[in-house]
Order: C-alpha cells, then structure tokens, then sequence
C-alpha cells in the first residue's frame, strides 16, 4: 500500500488513520507471521515498523527469549511504538539505507511490511531503487537468516462493479507509489529479483487474502473509507463524470446506495511474502 512515512503525529487524524487501518490489517499480517514459523528464541529486526503494531506480533513469535528491534525513520511512531512496547522489543529511529551502526549477521531474521517501495521521496518511499537498502539487510542477517519482505499486492472493494473498479484503478493513486517512467524491476512484484540480485538463495513468493464479509462493523467501514481515499481519491480526473458520480454514491457514508450497508457486501485484499535465506 502506498506508503505513510508522512503520517505523524504532526496531524493527530492522520495517526489515527494509521492506527485503524493497522487493527484493520492485524488478523492478516498475524496469520502470515504465523505461517512462517519464526524460531523461538530468535532475534529479528522490523525494518521500518511504523507503530509497532506488527512488531508486537513479531515478539510474540518468537517469544521472551527472543527479541525484536524496531526501526523506523519516524521519530514520532518510534514515540508511539514506545509508549506500547512488549518486554522483549525495542525500538529506536532510523533510516535502514544507511544501517551501518548496526554489527554485521546480528539477526536470525529481518522482517519489513510495506516499507521498501522504491518511488519518490515526496510520496514517503523510502528509496528509488531497493538494492542498497536489501544488500544492507544481507549483511546484518546471521548465516542462513531469513528475509521477509512483505507487501500489499491487491484489492477487490467495489463487489459487481468490475469495471468502474478497472477504471478507478488506472489512476495513480492507486498504483502508487509506482509512477510512471519507473523501472519495471522497481515495482514490488519484481522484488524475488531484488533478493536474488543481494544473493538470497530460495527465494520464494506467496500471496495471502483477507476476506471482508458484510455487514460490516464501523472501523471496517472506517478502514475501507480510509483506503477509497487513498487509493481513488484523485481519480476524478482519470475516469468520466458518469463514472465519477457513480463512485462517489457508492462509497459516500451518506448515500442510499452506500456499498458498505449492503449486508452481502464482499470484498478482499492481498498480501505478498517475498522470502529468501542467505
Ligand atoms: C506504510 S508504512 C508501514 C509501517 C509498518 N511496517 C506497517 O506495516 O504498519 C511505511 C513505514 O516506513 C517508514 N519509512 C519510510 N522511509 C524509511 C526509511 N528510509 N527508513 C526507515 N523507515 C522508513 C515510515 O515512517 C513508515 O512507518
């Protein structure tokens, strides 16, 4: 999903935001920390862990005698992070291109879930090419540790619209951060590429769903409104007038023909795993 590294506490709504949509994706992200089966006892690093909401899941994996770090370049979510931390984490601020205070192979695993979008800076992507920044995961990793990274691949919101949908997913917004005139091996579906080229072995892709089935309860409502914005928000000038206004009656919390009432309603999303072991 596109990135949030403009999310702080600066704009107190935008960090609600943040921490809704993050309840919103937790029985999912939980279900795939599950699958991986993260060794008890082991050490790992959340690169780029935002609030620390997935990190708590991290820790709780790997158990009290395992430990997780934390790293974000946002000093207001470490903050966050902090005031809500298990025993076995830590969390501190900084930028994983440039992690060379960190001692190399210190982790059995290093976990990072929708940070390392390559894209532009002022749509808060952490690099323009991922290279450096997964040759440095590589080499804090122990011999035979694990790369995880993790990232929001897919959506169906918009249940017997398929095309309206189609259309709204031609705007940039809602293929951001991916820009036009960007590498193709830049894009996230390329990233089995990225950990071959820092000389992963085994490197694997999987794809999780989440259904969301109707009726809906207010901060599924909440979430999915949230992400109608984020993802469509700017589409108005990419798809027609009819088009338009039939998009915003179906997703105006206002409008008789409001998607989200519908108690059939049915939609999913995705996540993708891109594993590899050095
Ligand atoms: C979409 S959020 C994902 C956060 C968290 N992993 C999650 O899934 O909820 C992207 C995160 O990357 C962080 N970030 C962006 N650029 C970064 C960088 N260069 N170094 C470390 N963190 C960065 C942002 O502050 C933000 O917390």
């Amino acid at each position: 999903m596109e990135s949030s590294g403009d999310l702080t506490n600066q704009n107190p709504d935008e960090l609600s935001a943040y921490i809704l949509l993050s309840e919103f994706r937790k029985p999912l992200i939980n279900l795939i920390i599950k699958s991986v089966d993260l060794p008890n006892g082991s050490t790992g690093l959340d690169a780029g862990c935002g609030i620390g909401a997935y990190t708590s899941l991290l820790a709780k994996a790997v158990g009290l005698k395992g430990a997780v770090v934390g790293l974000d370049i946002s000093e207001e979510f470490i903050s966050y992070a902090n005031k809500n931390k298990r025993e076995n984490t830590q969390f501190e601020i900084g930028d994983i291109n440039s992690l060379d205070h960190l001692e190399s192979e210190s982790f059995d695993w290093i976990w990072s879930t929708d940070t390392v979008w390559p894209g532009p800076k002022e749509l808060g992507c952490s690099c323009k090419k991922p290279k450096g920044i997964v040759d440095g995961f590589y080499r804090l990793l122990k011999p035979r540790g694990d790369i995880f990274l993790l990232f929001w691949t897919s959506h169906k919101f918009l249940p017997g619209y398929p095309l309206l949908e189609a259309k709204l997913n031609t705007s940039t917004g809602a293929t951001a951060p991916f820009v036009s005139g960007m590498h193709p091996m830049d894009h996230i579906m390329s990233a089995k590429n990225w950990l071959v080229g820092s000389g992963f072995k085994g490197v694997l892709a999987k794809t999780y769903v989440s259904d969301i089935n109707g009726p809906l309860d207010q901060n599924t409502r909440k979430a999915l409104q949230i992400l109608f914005q984020m993802f469509w928000g700017e589409a108005e000038d990419t798809v027609s007038k009819e088009d338009w206004n039939e998009y915003k009656k179906l997703t105006n919390p206002n409008s008789r023909k409001n998607i989200l009432d519908r108690n059939h309603y049915y939609g999913f999303y995705t996540y993708s795993l891109f594993k590899g072991v050095k």
